[in-house]
């Protein structure tokens, strides 16, 4: 028997489209099921100001395919040097949607990102006034703390005292990865809200480490303890509001992945809803599929909910997946989950 599955068409609340030929790859997997994404800013140089924000947002429009119906939401790289007016002035036009905070060296193209959070208190003083909320990646940069603990000490040495000084301020914790994250930000008001990504539901760090290195399954924050794992897909599943979907879909070439040194990040644009529905079946919970990637982020984010629909298919027998997209950039490899997949989002 096949199941059926109609929802409204999903938001992306953190995407990486990066820029050029890459854009021009990966942009139409994102587009093909997604009515929105908000866009991360980190390209080389960073998208800081409203200007850059303009710019990037035209090529974006430019190397969309013809007739898709996708809105891409705009972000800034908060520095230290941005100015609060012209962030003010590019949410009062409708042209950004957040701003994002890095640490710097926290991830890719981050090393622009803020050093001291003393020096971002007026921009940050200004979003709480007019309400344009912070994304940011949750995690300590400090050498001495381990990498696997790099988001939990996070939460206490930058999060709590952050919520104390600008208790009105929106923030959005991204990519959340631990069982403490969770409980953060569930003891937090209406204010305060995460994303979870597709592949953080999936994976846990034996999946990356154990029996070879596993270059795909490496992003940031790094994949958990199996106990995490299970603490994100409780929360994604739990219907509340303060949790939704970002998929961090984050490209880089195969050869940059398969490097001694490696790059971070998963690329699950082409599959993340047909292995969403594969997790929230699992828990017999796929009720609260629509309210995880199409209602809460969007509410959160003040945006009316899509109207155009999406229909997920469970087929009988697990379907091909692709393993690669080829970009003018070089091959990109699609996220493996490692099991069968038998959901697919009708074309
Ligand atoms: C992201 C990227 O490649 O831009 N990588 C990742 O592993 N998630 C950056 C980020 O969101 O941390
Ligand atoms: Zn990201």
């Amino acid at each position: 028997m096949t199941l059926r599955l109609i929802l409204r068409r999903p938001d992306d609340m953190h995407l990486h489209l990066r820029d050029g030929a890459m854009l021009q790859g990966v942009l139409p997997e994102s587009a093909r099921h997604f009515a929105r994404a908000l866009v991360m800013p980190n390209l080389v140089p960073p998208v800081v100001t409203a200007a850059q924000a303009t710019a990037y947002l035209a090529r974006i429009m430019a190397a969309l395919p013809e007739g898709a119906a996708f809105r891409p939401l705009m972000t800034l790289y908060l520095t230290e040097d941005t100015d609060p007016d012209d962030v003010a002035a590019a949410a009062a036009s409708g042209l950004v949607t957040a701003v994002k905070l890095y640490p710097a060296g926290a991830t890719t193209n981050s090393h622009g990102g803020v050093r001291d959070m003393a020096r971002v208190s007026a921009v940050l003083d200004r979003m709480a006034e007019i309400d344009l909320p912070l994304c940011l990646h949750g995690e300590v940069t400090t050498p001495e703390v381990d990498i696997f603990d790099r988001e939990a000490v996070f939460l206490d040495t930058v999060l709590d005292p952050l919520r104390r000084s600008h208790p009105a301020l929106r923030i959005v914790m991204e990519h959340i990865t631990t069982s403490q994250a969770v409980a953060w930000v569930r003891a937090q008001g209406p204010q305060v809200a995460a994303t979870i990504t597709t592949h953080h539901l999936i994976l846990n760090r034996n999946h990356l480490l154990v029996g070879g290195i596993r270059p795909h399954y490496y992003c940031l924050p790094v994949a958990k303890r199996e106990e995490h794992r299970a603490a994100l897909v409780a929360a994604a599943t739990s219907g509340e509001a303060c949790f939704f979907l970002g998929t961090d879909s984050a490209p880089h070439v195969d050869a940059l992945k398969e490097n001694a040194c490696g790059c971070a990040g998963c690329f699950t644009a082409p599959n993340t809803m047909a292995l969403l529905a594969h997790v929230f079946e699992n828990q017999g919970r796929l009720d609260r599929l629509e309210a995880f990637t199409s209602l809460q982020g969007a509410n959160y984010y003040r945006l009316a909910p899509n109207e155009a629909r999406i229909t997920l298919v469970r087929h009988d027998t697990p379907l091909a997946q692709p393993d690669q997209i080829f970009t003018e950039a070089g091959p990109v490899t699609v996220f493996n989950p490692g099991f069968p997949v038998h959901w697919q989002v009708e074309p």
